[in-house]
Order: C-alpha cells, then structure tokens, then sequence
C-alpha cells in the first residue's frame, strides 16, 4: 500500500476509534490507559497504599491511571529511557531497565519497600519485520521479569505486555511455576487485529 494511503487508513482508525475520543475526552496520555485500567478491575491489582513499578512508562498513560489508586501512603514508581513529562506523585527515572544503574536507582527510590505490582509496558522501536520485533518483545519481558524477582513482594503480581511468538510461550512456562495463577488478557482497548496480549500474574510464590 502506498504511505498516502496507509496514513489516511491510519487517519480513519483514529477517528473512528472511540477510546482514542475518550483518552481526549479524559486528559490521559495514552490510549493504553484503558487496557490498564481493564485489568486492574478485572484481577483486583491494586489497593491504596500499594507500591507500583510501572516500567517502559512514557508518556506516562499507566502512571496516571495507578498514581490515584495507591493515593499519598502509595509509591510510583516509572522508568522509561525516553524522558517523561513530571507527574505528581510519581517518580520517574530515566534509564534502561536493562542496565546495572537504572535498577540501582530503582531500589534507591523504593526506600526499603517492595513493589506489590510491577507492570510493564516496554515495547522496542519497531524493525518492521515482524518475527524481529517480536523476539525483542520477548527479551524485554524477560527483563521485566529479571526486574520483578529483585523488587516484587512475596504475594505480588506482575503484569506484562507480550506479542504472540514461539519464544513467547516458552517464557510464559517458565514463569508459570512462580506464580500462584497466571492469565492471559486481551483488553477492550488492544486492537483486535494486533498479536499483543497481556499477562497478569498473580501471588509470587516464596
Ligand atoms: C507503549 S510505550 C508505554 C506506554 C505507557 N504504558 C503509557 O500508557 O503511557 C513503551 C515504552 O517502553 C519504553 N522502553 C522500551 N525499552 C525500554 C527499556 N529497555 N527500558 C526502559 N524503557 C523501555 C519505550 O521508550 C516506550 O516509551
């Protein structure tokens, strides 16, 4: 298809597309707001007070929607390599989840606390070969999962955005052992025609 019209297509799923009318509508910085907010009422995520880590966090749509649910007594945490427009209540560090010092950071801003949820939403710059990017999706779950094991509680969940892919699911088996319950979710708001999916883990095991 030629760009002109891969654009005005683009254009037509825009305007047609009634969560990209409602993020407006609500002030939110991403349409993937809604998918959060889907599964934190679906799998009872999060309570005042909670600590979040909310990883691959620009612009900042999940950081908004969890700031207001774990209150004052609650902690934010958002990590991002792209810089992130302040949020008030949460704190935001750039770096890459992959490094040493980024993870540094992290347990400085946890101040002795544990994470009761760690998402993540990372995704990589996109390649256009499917398979590619894909594999990267993988790794950067992994990563986020590395990342979970040395700041999720004992009892905490961890959700995470996955693409349909071979490596895929033999990642998901080898998590599958340390959780309580695994699921997976494909949110109202995640387009139909896309092989993203989320997985919600619940109860890390001691
Ligand atoms: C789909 S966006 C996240 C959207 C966000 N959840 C929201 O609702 O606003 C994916 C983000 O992952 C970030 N990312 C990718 N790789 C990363 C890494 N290794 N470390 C930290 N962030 C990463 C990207 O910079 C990008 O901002």
């Amino acid at each position: 298809m030629s760009k002109r019209g891969s654009s005005s297509r683009w254009y037509q799923t825009q305007i047609s597309d009634p969560f990209v009318k409602e993020r407006e509508r609500q002030g939110l910085r991403s349409r993937s707001a809604f998918k959060l907010t889907e599964l934190l009422e679906r799998d009872r995520l999060l309570r005042p007070g909670g600590v979040v880590l909310d990883l691959g966090a620009t612009p900042g749509g999940w950081s908004q929607i969890v700031g207001p649910l774990v209150g004052a007594r609650g902690l934010v945490i958002a990590v991002d390599i792209l810089p992130m427009t302040a949020l008030a209540g949460v704190h935001f560090i750039l770096g890459d989840c992959r490094e040493p010092a980024t993870l540094a950071s992290i347990g400085v801003a946890l101040k002795s606390r544990q994470a009761d949820l760690v998402l993540s939403d990372m995704a990589p710059n996109l390649s256009g070969i499917r398979d590619v990017d894909e594999a990267r999706s993988v790794e950067l779950a992994e990563t986020a999962w590395e990342t979970a094991q040395m700041f999720l509680k004992v009892g905490g969940s961890l959700v995470l955005k996955m693409f349909q892919h071979q490596d895929s699911e033999r990642f998901l088996l080898e998590i599958r052992k340390y959780f309580i319950r695994i699921n997976r979710r494909k949110p109202a708001a995640s387009r139909s025609g896309s092989r993203e999916f989320y997985v919600v883990a619940g109860g890390l095991k001691g």
